[in-house]
């Protein structure tokens, strides 16, 4: 009997969600996406130290001699994900997913400028359009921006998407892509219910998912449904199917050790009966937005998430630039980890306190005591900076 893992591969693409690239090379998957925590995640291991270095330098000569270190680390944060998408794209012959400053979500023009700055990355790597997603944020200025880019050629994979009001309004707008965010959604409602499980078919990301799939293949929307953010496999085995799934290489592993029967779940060619079709302006979409408390909560959540993991990063590469360009203090590094995350100041960071993802928190916290200790914080900068520190 074939595993579940190779089952999903011939009726969904598999994408692999991570930017750790010894991952995907295990799983062999199309495509694979990133997001500001996964990449935070893969620059704390330490075989990677050299590409964050390589960005660094390169940056420091883009942006000339006399730079200030943020200007350098501007740049670099944009190198940064470029250069690990360029990596991606040596291992999954199909797209990587690349997300644009979270902090620019309600900014459609800002949105704009950073997407064609990180195409131009690619297409001076010598990468075309198609084999890049741009990653934007599912609010009504994502949205916008990514309109525009979709019509420049730039193609868009909408993420922090988790009601049917943002999947119309990207399908409307013709977007490439869209990111559904399964687990996300279950965590709200285990949160605010207080039920610690939903069998695969009631869970409420795999019902989102399959009205949303469904209502795009009756109105023959083009847009890509991409469903990601995955707690456990049952949900994934309820959405075979899907055009693409992005999963966490922890969840594609379990899927390759399962044996078992897969059975298709959606059908593009027979989609299941759907709701009336609707048209959204910007009125409708933020009044369903708004009426959608689980939606309007983890869209909030998950832009603060992002750029609390994109601040983190670029504390740490001001403290590796710092490094590289022979100045000052580790400590000052940790110290900024703890400002920002350390919210009662007693010099630990829990885990309901850090706003940055489960899988940077992990990566930190090696002595798993779900607390972050400095000495967690100072090694999670890397092997590579302890021993520069030591030296
Ligand atoms: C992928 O595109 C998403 O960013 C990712 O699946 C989010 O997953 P998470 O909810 O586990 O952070």
């Amino acid at each position: 009997m074939a595993n579940l893992l190779d089952q999903l591969a011939a009726m969904t693409v598999v994408v692999a969600d991570t930017g750790d690239l010894d991952a995907i090379r295990q799983f062999t998957p199309r495509d694979a996406t990133t997001n500001p925590s996964l990449i935070l995640a893969a620059a704390q291991i330490p075989a990677y130290q050299e590409l964050i270095d390589r960005s660094l330098r390169e940056s420091r000569e883009a942006v000339g001699p006399d730079a200030g270190a943020d200007a350098v680390v501007r740049e670099a944060l944009d190198e940064i994900c470029v250069t690990f998408g360029k990596e991606i794209l040596k291992i999954v012959p199909g797209r990587v997913s690349t997300e644009v400053d979270a902090r620019l979500s309600y900014d459609t023009e800002a949105t704009i400028t950073k997407a064609r700055k990180l195409i131009g990355l690619y297409n001076a790597a010598g990468i075309s359009n198609d084999r890049v997603l741009i990653k934007v944020a599912s609010t009504w200025e994502g949205i916008r921006a990514a309109e525009e880019l979709e019509k420049e050629g730039i193609h868009c994979n909408l993420t922090l998407l988790f009601c049917f009001a943002q999947a119309v309004a990207c399908a409307e707008a013709g977007i490439t892509l869209i990111s559904p965010f399964v687990g996300r959604i279950l965590d709200w409602y285990k949160k605010s219910t207080g039920r610690d499980s939903y069998p695969g078919p009631e869970d409420p990301g795999v019902v989102s998912v399959t009205q949303i799939f469904n209502y795009f293949k009756t109105y023959g929307y083009k847009t890509e449904v991409m469903g990601a953010s995955f707690r456990n496999t049952d949900e994934i085995i309820e959405l075979a199917g899907c055009d693409l799934l992005t999963i966490s290489p922890a969840l594609l592993e379990q899927l390759r050790r399962t044996d078992g029967v897969l059975e298709r779940k959606l059908n593009a060619f027979d989609p299941a009966p759907t709701d009336a079709r609707i048209h959204l302006d910007e009125p409708s979409f933020r009044t369903m937005l708004t009426a959608d408390p689980m939606a309007s909560e983890k869209l909030e959540e998950g832009i603060r998430g992002f750029c609390k993991a994109i601040e983190t990063l670029e504390a740490q590469l001001a403290h590796r630039l710092a490094e590289l360009e022979g100045g000052a203090a580790f400590g000052h590094a940790v110290h900024e980890i703890f400002l920002l995350n350390d919210l009662d100041g007693d010099g630990c960071i829990t885990r309901e306190e850090w706003l940055g993802s489960d899988a940077v928190f992990d990566a930190l916290d090696t002595d798993k005591d779900g607390r972050l200790a400095p000495e967690d914080v100072r090694g999670g900068l890397g092997a590579a900076l302890a021993l520069a520190q030591s030296a």
